[in-house]
């Protein structure tokens, strides 16, 4: 079996990564025109081999952790979630953690995260006043905070401390830059402010922590299913990983969301035939249920539901994920050697035509009833991941957005201004470039 083909970009040693920087996106979609579905892209010493389109998307999903390892490509992590937890604990330990967490985002879990969620943007929405104009982005950024707050980090932090963790988490956030990825440890200021927060952040949970043990308390939330949980041996996770652990869901959970959020909005109001039968939807689900908000009648906003899909599929925030390869890994007449970095881009797959039939254009019906474009081949939409490390919060993130659109909707008259923005494919975590305005106007 032979090494994959090698793609290549411009002057030789520095062209590679040149392109790469200016923008990974083109890298993956050139290197697909030039060399199929699997090519190996050379920066510097590191080997990067892309997986791209259903098929070949099966290696990555499918591989097992002692094939495809998290833990390097995810190291920049690390000063973040701190030393110990999920991509610095050892396998064994990193699956224990990962239960942990899906424990506090299983089926059940979701009709008391709900409440919160319609009570937030209930309250938020309200303070928008009879009119204006607001940047959604940076709207709906401030509110999933709150929500997340109170779901994920409890009462007591979204009463008492949430102007501390906003800041903290600002702090945190800034600390990720795209350098931080290749040096997470370089001594810039950005870098000692992050971990400065991550120590503040660790002493405010443990006070938390130890007020609810003191006192007896029980919260649900997913503070208390960390404070909870036990490792297999019996041990319980520490008060460090269990902010360790909070602050993963917190980065997992905020820009994606929130990102994802402002897309759909943003496509939504610029397709009027789409918007009005959302609208009509919404209208129906009164006519059956009244104003009542709840993780049933959520569940039924099919159309809805749908135009969240199709905008992640055409602006995944996650546009790359990543694996080190730890054994061979054979596809085609290819083998994919050992210390290969495979990634696979769920913002170029989302564009495939042999995929999605006109996959530039914004029609959630794809994914409806009697097309379901996504159904023909497994790992063909993979905005959330897939296989064993899927995301665990995309039920979470569904609600959320349907929450807030349904609350958006229901209350104001809504109007796009400007084009729709461009994505920023220098972020980290891939979003429209700012303005992202809309006008409301209150409904009488
Ligand atoms: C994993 C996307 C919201 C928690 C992932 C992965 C993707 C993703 C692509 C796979 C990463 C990989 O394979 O390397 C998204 C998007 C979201 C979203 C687009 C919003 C629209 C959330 C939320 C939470 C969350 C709200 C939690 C509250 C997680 C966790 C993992 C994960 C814990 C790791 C799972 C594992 O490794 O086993 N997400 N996510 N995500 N996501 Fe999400």
């Amino acid at each position: 079996q032979q090494l994959p083909p090698t793609y290549k970009e411009g002057l030789p040693l520095v062209g590679n990564l040149i392109a790469f920087a200016k923008g990974p996106l083109n890298v993956v979609q050139r290197g697909y025109q030039s060399c199929g579905d699997i090519f190996t892209f050379k920066v510097f010493h590191k080997h990067i081999t892309f997986l791209v389109g259903p098929k070949a998307h099966e290696i990555f999903f499918q591989g097992t952790d002692d094939e495809l390892d998290q833990n390097e490509v995810y190291a920049f992590s690390v000063p973040i979630f701190g030393k110990g937890v999920v991509y610095d604990a050892p396998l064994e330990k990193r699956l224990q953690q990962l239960r942990i967490m899906s424990a506090a985002l299983r089926p059940a879990r979701m009709y008391g995260y709900v409440d919160q969620m319609v009570l937030e943007a209930v309250q938020f929405f309200r303070k928008w006043g009879d009119q204006g104009q607001v940047d959604i982005l940076e709207s709906l950024s401030d509110l999933i905070i709150l929500t997340a707050s109170r779901c994920l980090m409890g009462r007591e932090v979204r009463e008492q401390l949430f102007e501390k963790v906003s800041k903290l988490y600002h702090d945190l956030d800034q600390g990720m830059q795209p350098i931080s990825v290749f040096a997470p440890y370089l001594p810039i200021s950005a870098h000692r402010k992050r971990d400065k927060a991550r120590e503040e952040m660790v002493q405010l949970f443990r006070t938390v922590i130890q007020n609810r043990r003191r006192r007896n308390v029980k919260e649900d939330d997913m503070l208390q299913t960390f404070m909870d949980a036990s490792y297999r041996d019996g041990s319980r996770p520490s008060e460090y990983e269990v902010a360790g652990l909070l602050i993963a869901l917190l980065f997992a959970g905020q820009h994606t969301s929130s990102i994802t959020g402002s897309w759909t909005g943003m496509l939504l109001l610029r397709n009027k035939d789409v918007f009005e039968r959302v609208k009509k939807e919404q209208d129906t689900i009164i006519e059956e249920h009244g104003d009542e908000l709840n993780y049933d009648v959520l569940s039924k906003m099919n159309l809805l539901h749908l135009c969240i899909k199709e905008t992640l599929r055409m602006y995944p925030p996650l546009i790359l994920l990543m694996r080190k390869v730890l054994k061979p890994k054979f596809y085609k007449e290819y083998v994919i050697p050992e210390n290969d970095i495979v990634m696979v881009s769920p913002a170029a797959s989302g564009r495939l035509e042999n995929v999605f039939k006109n996959p530039n254009a914004w029609d959630p019906d794809r994914f409806g009833p009697n097309r379901e474009e996504d159904k023909k081949a497994p790992f063909s939409f993979i905005g959330f991941g897939g296989g064993r490390h899927g995301c665990m919060g995309e039920q979470f993130a569904y609600l959320q957005i349907k929450t807030i659109w349904t609350v958006l909707v229901r209350s104001f008259d809504l109007e796009p201004i400007g084009d729709l923005s461009q994505p920023d494919y220098n972020a980290m975590v891939v979003g429209p470039r700012p303005p992202c305005l809309l006008k409301y106007r209150k409904k009488k």
